[in-house]
């Protein structure tokens, strides 16, 4: 192996939309996310690569190093014939390729170059592979690419949502990017003085993603009415629980906007599902691995229509910590466990339950007209106080969105 001087013994190409590298532009790498040498990482130059067998080791000015395995750097490439031009996804199949023969022999790599900004390889085939430095550098082997993404922040005791005008989201990146980090890091956040006009909810959804519907169909209201005649006006109060944990996958974000709220009571009140479950590990450690070891079952059935699944009440991901808190009381169905297990589930349940009620924990408010709560139903419970009708009219619009579509719009605003 030795080094070149890649821009000039690189093949001639057509310029594709990524511009091919010369001299004087940028490594283009098929990533929309910001990465370039200096921009996204300082003082990413590139100061030396070392071939180690099937490895090259990578040194960058600040003294961070890499160890890349030669077949991850091949399947990167980044070429206009080894990602697609317009999609950006990749069309290398490493699969097919003799590369791995020369893996094995040790010739996989012809020739190196490092340049500050950038590293070439000439592959064993004559195939010529450009990286940049900076995207070498946030990609570097068993280091985690930083996340765009805000981590959950549990509720402490006085914690208080956060208010984003409605303005602000409509006109502003600052604002948007202010509503969807609140959502995403605690669960549950307000947007302020907006219109009192229907279906302005949906077109705060559009905004950020289709609407995910249901077997209750997209968009949907909740209203009552003075002398209720139907059940669907119902006024009576709904303890905390989740939306619709009797599917596989239930809904993620749940955007509720009040058009009226005349009517006395109806305080809505919300608690941080994860903090209880974190709660309740503490004070009852088996009552939350009863809780978290033990699939029930929930279901929903009307003549069109027997939704059902068998999921534990409180899940957790890979490090014991809570993913999703499916929590409600009315379509739990029948309880199917051996007799001594259901008798530990329902103490278990219990002193969940009771933590689900903390005071300390709940955030209660009443939304004025204009006002919109959006809140993680896979993570934040939500409740209601019974209301009177008669006092007046109490009208909330609402939806859901997957929450896939909350951090896509977070990544893109911070390109
Ligand atoms: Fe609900």
């Amino acid at each position: 192996m030795s080094a070149i001087d890649a821009p000039e013994k690189a093949p001639a190409h057509d310029n594709g939309p990524f511009g091919e590298p010369t001299d004087d532009t940028a490594v283009e790498m098929a990533e929309l996310r910001r990465y370039r040498r200096g921009e996204a990482t300082p003082d990413s130059d590139l100061i030396a690569a070392e071939p180690q067998g099937r490895r090259l080791s990578l040194r960058w000015a600040n003294g961070d190093t890499g160890e890349f395995p030669l077949m991850w750097l091949r399947d990167h490439c980044a070429c206009a014939a080894c990602r697609h031009p317009m999609t950006r996804e990749r069309l290398y199949k490493l699969m097919d390729d003799p590369l791995w023969a020369s893996l094995d022999r040790g010739d996989a790599v012809a020739q190196i170059d490092v340049a500050a900004d950038r590293l070439t390889l000439v592959w064993a085939d004559g195939h010529v592979s450009r990286f940049d430095a900076g995207w070498l550098h946030q990609r570097r082997p068993g280091h985690e690419l930083e996340s765009l993404l805000p981590p959950a922040r549990p509720w402490c005791e006085g914690f208080r949502p956060e208010h984003v005008a409605h303005a602000d989201f409509a006109e502003t990146d600052a604002g948007r990017t202010r509503w969807v980090t609140a959502v995403l890091r605690d669960g549950l956040a307000l947007l302020d003085d907006g219109p009192r006009e229907l279906e302005t909810v949906s077109r705060i959804a559009e905004r950020i993603g289709p609407m995910r519907s249901t077997n209750f169909g997209g968009r949907f209201d909740v209203q009552s009415k003075p002398n209720p005649n139907n059940a669907a006006y119902t006024a009576i109060g709904l303890e905390l629980h989740t939306d619709l944990p009797n599917w596989r996958q239930p809904p993620d974000i749940q955007l509720l906007y009040c058009l009226e709220n005349a009517a006395q009571g109806g305080e809505s009140s919300f608690t941080d599902g994860f903090a209880a479950a974190e709660a309740l590990r503490l004070r009852a450690p088996e009552a939350f691995q009863i809780l978290a070891r033990t699939p029930i079952d929930f279901r929903f059935q009307d003549e069109g229509h027997d939704i059902a699944v068998r999921e534990p009440i409180i899940d957790l991901d890979a490090d014991g910590r809570p993913r999703e808190i499916r929590f409600n009381n009315w379509i739990r169905d029948t309880l199917s466990l051996p007799a001594d297990v259901i008798e530990a589930w329902y103490a278990a349940y219990r002193e969940f339950w009771q933590e689900l009620r903390d005071p300390a924990r709940r955030v209660e408010l009443t939304l004025a007209p204009g006002q919109m709560v959006a809140f993680d139903n896979r993570r934040v419970l939500h409740g209601r106080n019974a209301f009177d009708p008669n006092t007046g009219k109490r009208h909330l619009q609402g939806l859901y969105l997957d929450r896939d579509m909350l951090e896509s719009h977070l990544r893109v605003l911070s390109r």
